[in-house]
């Protein structure tokens, strides 16, 4: 694919997981990489995985809860590399807890990290994007961006409202080249479910059964990186669980009742 030969790729959420096939998959296009999140040991140990030289790759540790900082690390990426083409917003931390147990501070966390955050990173990229004539954000939301199921009560309101503010922002920014790709995973098999948050905001620490036969993020970030070539608004990603997309839209009762019996692990 020609299409990233050279392209700056800025990945947030890059130290595990999703972020980290992403990173060595765009490499492999030929990608220049920003690397993004809290741990620079990862972000370092990923940098050397893409085997890509130190003028091709910047890591920059961000916290997507510190917005204030965002506009200096805008800065320190176009002094790097002069501009941005891609932005994938893929930092995120999900819940393990029922909505009647968890404290307000941890949906508020969720809400920061999930919502606020790649928000905030967005409001201080677009005047590069739009300087430099064009762009591609690309949110890695979620199926339950779709449709809320049980234990995720605030992790499903965050990714739900990435879609309504980035829906938005696609018709707002139609005319200056700057383009959306919303990413929906399914189960796949990443670390997600261990650093998810309990009731009172401690880490899950388990592996769920879902998240272990989910899909290999290495094969999830090759449909994502498809997406984003073909400029696609959405791209459903995970086993027979996108199946859940269609049932909501075409028989919401059904669904609605297959949801309370639902495995939530
Ligand atoms: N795995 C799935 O089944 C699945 C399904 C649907 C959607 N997703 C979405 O996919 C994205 C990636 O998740 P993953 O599955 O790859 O899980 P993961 O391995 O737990 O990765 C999460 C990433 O987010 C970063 N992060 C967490 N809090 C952060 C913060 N405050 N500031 C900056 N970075 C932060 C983490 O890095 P640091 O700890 O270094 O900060 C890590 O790199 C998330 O948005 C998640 O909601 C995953």
């Amino acid at each position: 694919m020609a299409a990233f030969t050279d392209k700056v790729v800025w990945i947030t959420g890059a130290s595990s997981g999703i972020g980290e096939a992403l990173a060595v998959a765009f490499a492999k296009e030929g990608a220049r990489l920003v690397l993004s999140s809290r741990r620079e040991p990862d972000l370092q140990r990923v940098a050397a995985l893409t085997g890509l030289p130190p003028e091709r790759v910047l890591v920059l540790p961000i916290d997507m809860r510190q917005g204030e900082t965002f506009s200096y690390k805008v800065v320190q990426v176009r002094k790097y590399f002069g501009r941005v083409d891609v932005m994938v917003h893929n930092a995120g931390i999900s819940q393990r807890s029922f909505a009647r147990d968890t404290l307000v501070d941890v949906d508020r966390k969720l809400m920061e990290v999930n919502y606020f955050g790649p928000v905030a990173l967005t409001k201080a990229l677009l005047p590069l994007m739009q300087k430099q004539g064009g762009g591609h954000l690309v949110v890695v939301s979620s199926l339950v961006g779709y449709f809320g199921t049980p234990m995720r009560s605030a992790y499903a309101a965050s990714k739900h409202a990435l879609h309504g503010f980035f829906e938005a922002l696609r018709a707002e920014e139609s005319g200056h080249n700057i383009h959306v790709t919303m990413i929906c995973p399914g189960y796949i098999r990443t670390n997600i479910s261990v650093n998810a948050l309990t009731e009172r905001g401690e880490k899950h620490n388990q592996m769920d059964d879902n998240q272990a036969n989910g899909i290999p993020p290495e094969e999830c970030a090759q449909k994502i990186i498809r997406a984003v070539a073909a400029n696609k608004q959405e791209a459903l990603i995970g086993g027979r669980e996108v199946v859940g997309v269609y049932l909501k839209r075409f028989v919401p009762g059904i669904f609605s009742k297959m949801l309370n019996g639902y495995n939530v692990k």
